[in-house]
């Protein structure tokens, strides 16, 4: 099966979605009558999953007038929804702003000021929820200056994936029988496992998450000891699955070695998860066709590379 990209674009915009499907051949070897796949998300320009929703936030606060060019982006991402945000208010001549704890690496600061963000920093021994705190009080200081995108209660950010990764992976995948996703804002899970619900197909749809409160699987979620999103519905998916943190790193060092395929950790316990479906198929007999959610890349994981203007050679 193949998935065709458009060669050439008009605008950075046009390079979200279409993601390709990678058939995981080593990592899955042992369940042959299974067919495992992975979408790359980190292909999106912003080299993310949360370019998808970033862009359907915009989009869709422009359209309705919550965002318009006098006012100013602001959120308390210093991750991947951060670069997403920058990367399309550089594109689009919109002004960002980020919150983030003045501790973050220098790579993640370096990353948003490239585009022309502007930081402002909370405490940091505040952490995050510091962050949190600080662009709401920004907001409601001045309400009619910002556009305050709210990724964990704004409806656009699962209906990018209901529009956007759900549909193709529904046209991609006409076979599919189990659809795996992480649990972060959870988007992606919202909005894939409804328009596949939607379409009426039999395909059950697995949500993952940190077995362990204290994780080190960037991007998703513990429910039980975690703020629940407002946009979460438990519902929607079928199943959720505990990924230990250590089988989310040691899958994530296995897709690097076997299939040339280097990726985060969420992605790491999503291929865990996905690993572990099929094995549970290939157990019942009938085949069966599995796709996992692969967020980003592993590099944005690295220690802080400098940023040198002017290269010795
Ligand atoms: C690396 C990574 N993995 C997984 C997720 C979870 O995706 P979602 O927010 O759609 O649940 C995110 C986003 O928050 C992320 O940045």
């Amino acid at each position: 099966m193949s998935v065709s990209r458009a060669r050439r674009i008009e605008s950075v915009l046009d390079a979200v979605g279409d993601t390709p499907l990678l058939r995981l051949h080593r990592v899955a070897r042992h369940v042959p009558d299974v067919e495992a796949w992975a979408k790359l998300e980190f292909a999106n320009p912003g080299g993310s999953v949360k370019d998808r929703a970033a862009l359907r936030m915009i989009r869709d606060a422009l359209a309705d007038g919550r965002m318009t060019k006098d006012k100013i982006l602001i959120d308390s991402t210093s991750g991947n929804t951060g670069v997403a945000y920058s990367l399309f208010g550089a594109a689009l001549g919109l002004r960002v702003r980020l919150v983030m704890p003045s501790n973050v690496s220098k790579a993640r600061k370096d990353i948003a000021r490239n585009f022309g963000t502007d930081i402002v920093y909370s405490d940091p021994m505040e952490g995050s929820d510091g962050a949190i705190l600080l662009a709401r009080q920004l907001v409601a200081k001045d309400p009619d200056a910002y556009f305050y995108p709210d990724q964990y209660s704004n409806p656009s950010n699962w209906r990018a994936h209901y529009d956007g990764t759900g549909r193709e992976i529904l046209e991609d995948l006409p076979q599919l029988t189990h659809f795996v996703a992480g649990l972060g804002t959870t988007g992606t899970m919202m909005g894939c496992a409804r328009r596949i619900k939607d379409s009426g197909r039999r395909v059950e749809c697995i949500a993952v998450e940190p077995a362990e409160a204290l994780h080190g699987l960037e991007g998703l979620k513990h429910m039980a000891t975690s703020l629940v999103p407002p946009i979460y519905d438990p519902k929607v998916p079928d199943r959720i699955l505990p990924i230990a943190t250590e089988l989310g790193w040691d899958t994530a060092d296995r897709l690097a070695r076997e299939e040339g395929l280097h990726v985060g950790h969420s992605s790491g316990a999503n291929i865990a998860a996905a690993i572990l479906v099929a094995e549970e198929a290939q157990r019942r007999g009938g085949g069966g066709c599995v796709v996992a959610i692969v967020c980003d890349r592993g590099d944005r994981y690295f220690a802080p590379m400098k940023w040198e203007r002017r290269y010795v050679w």
